[in-house]
């Protein structure tokens, strides 16, 4: 997807290891639609070539405040003013320390600190060595940077290049498209809490087995990461998937529907948003063996007898806080055929503002979908997109009703 179509990204480098992942992260840039223009401190070409980031990017590297390329030989001014963004990754403690104090003696400093402050950002991964991180010098400088106005996109913790485990490594690539991503993303949802229950439940019937289905969270999950683009603090509570959490998404793991209920009501108190794209199992087995059901070699079969399992959206629904319109309640309706009829009567059932209809085996797993949107106005659809598309979309349509639900 082309989610950086039309932004021009200044993208620094700084001296440090994690520089091997700029190149992924510029190829991740361009592939995005990103025109990307590297520069890089002489620290960081220890560690990569210039000729692998030209090669990545299409652009000549810039790496001296002394390039004659430039007809005013002013590098710095020109490559600052045509940015929408400049993104330094990686971005080592000395580089943080030299931006706090405010040093200009190379290229990538320089114009740093000549950017237009109101209309060109400036986002920092940092990549350093645990104990460099940990330290009162660079946690006070980096309070200092984002008073200062950078936005820090923050570091993964984990195995390090120096062979200590911690905080402190680069954000991988793909992780950081996400983050960029999101920063130029209209924040429709701001100050929102948004609350998203995904895929399927497992409702188990002795310790090996259960009842599940298909639902592969897919859509829930663009959802959750659509609300955290749109500014929203988000939570996912997310039945068994194999799906990886979006960035700065708050996940709740659960198994069975007792278990997405609990959950899912305790984030609801202080929830504004709840969007229920869960799967939950109508029923559970009546009774859980506690060790595996065996076979006996007579040929009987087990005799299954089932409970109704409660329902989530409509236990939600009811709440005092949904009644008394500080929660907007969208539910999902996967459907196999007369769409339109179901997804109102579905609507109505549950007592909620907006209802989203699918085509179950039209989107089951698959990347895209088409969604049709019920609410008392009528039927809007949103025609077949990838399922991210159409989270965002969804989004926006949320955010277009609030104000007038409110009321
Ligand atoms: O009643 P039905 O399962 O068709 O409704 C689908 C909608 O209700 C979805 O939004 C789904 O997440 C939600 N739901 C629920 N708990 C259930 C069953 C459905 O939250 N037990």
């Amino acid at each position: 997807m082309q989610d950086l179509a039309g932004k021009h990204i200044v993208l620094g480098l700084t001296g440090g290891i994690a520089c091997y992942k700029s190149a992924e992260l510029c190829r991740l840039f361009v592939k995005a639609g990103a025109t990307v223009q590297v520069v890089m401190t002489e620290a960081a070409e220890q560690f990569i070539t210039p000729v692998t980031m030209q090669a990545l990017s299409g652009r000549t590297v810039y790496t001296s405040q002394w390039d004659t390329r430039e007809p005013n030989n002013m590098p710095h001014i020109n490559l600052s003013r045509e940015a929408d963004a400049i993104v330094l990754a990686p971005c080592s403690a000395d580089f943080i320390a030299r931006l706090v104090q405010g040093r200009s003696d190379d290229l990538l400093s320089l114009m740093c600190l000549a950017r237009p402050m109101d209309r060109i950002p400036l986002l920092i991964a940092p990549a350093m060595n645990r104990e460099m991180w940990a330290h009162p010098a660079t946690q006070r400088n980096l309070m200092q940077v984002a008073a200062d106005g950078a936005t820090v996109l923050g570091v993964g913790n984990g195995w390090q290049a120096c062979g200590e485990t911690g905080d402190g490594r680069m954000l991988e690539p793909a992780q950081l498209l996400e983050d960029v991503t999101a920063f130029f993303s209209p924040k429709l949802l701001a100050g929102q809490k948004v609350l998203v229950t995904a895929g399927p439940t497992f409702e188990a019937l002795d310790p090996i087995r259960g009842i599940t289905n298909h639902s592969s969270g897919k859509m829930g999950f663009a959802i959750a990461r659509a609300a955290r683009e749109a500014g929203a603090d988000v939570t996912l509570v997310a039945g068994p998937v194999h799906l990886p959490t979006p960035r700065g998404v708050a996940r709740v793991d659960v198994l069975s529907a007792q278990d997405m209920l609990e959950a899912t009501t305790r984030a609801a108190q202080s929830a504004s948003i709840f969007v229920a794209t869960a799967a939950v199992a109508d029923w559970r087995p009546a009774t859980q063996s506690n060790q595996k059901i065996k076979k006996d070699g007579s040929g009987r079969t087990p005799v299954l007898n089932f409970t109704e399992n409660p329902d989530i959206l409509l236990a939600v629904a009811k709440s005092e806080r949904a009644r008394s319109k500080k929660l907007f309640c969208v539910g999902f309706a996967a459907e196999s055929e007369n769409l339109a009829e179901h997804a109102k009567a579905k609507r109505e059932r549950k007592g909620i503002p907006l209802l989203v209809g699918n085509i179950g085996p039209l989107t089951f797993g698959q990347d895209d979908n088409a969604l049709l949107l019920v609410d008392a106005n009528g039927v809007r659809e949103l025609p077949r997109a990838p399922k991210l598309t159409l989270a965002r979309e969804l989004m926006t349509e949320i955010a277009a009703r609030l104000p007038d639900w409110r009321v």
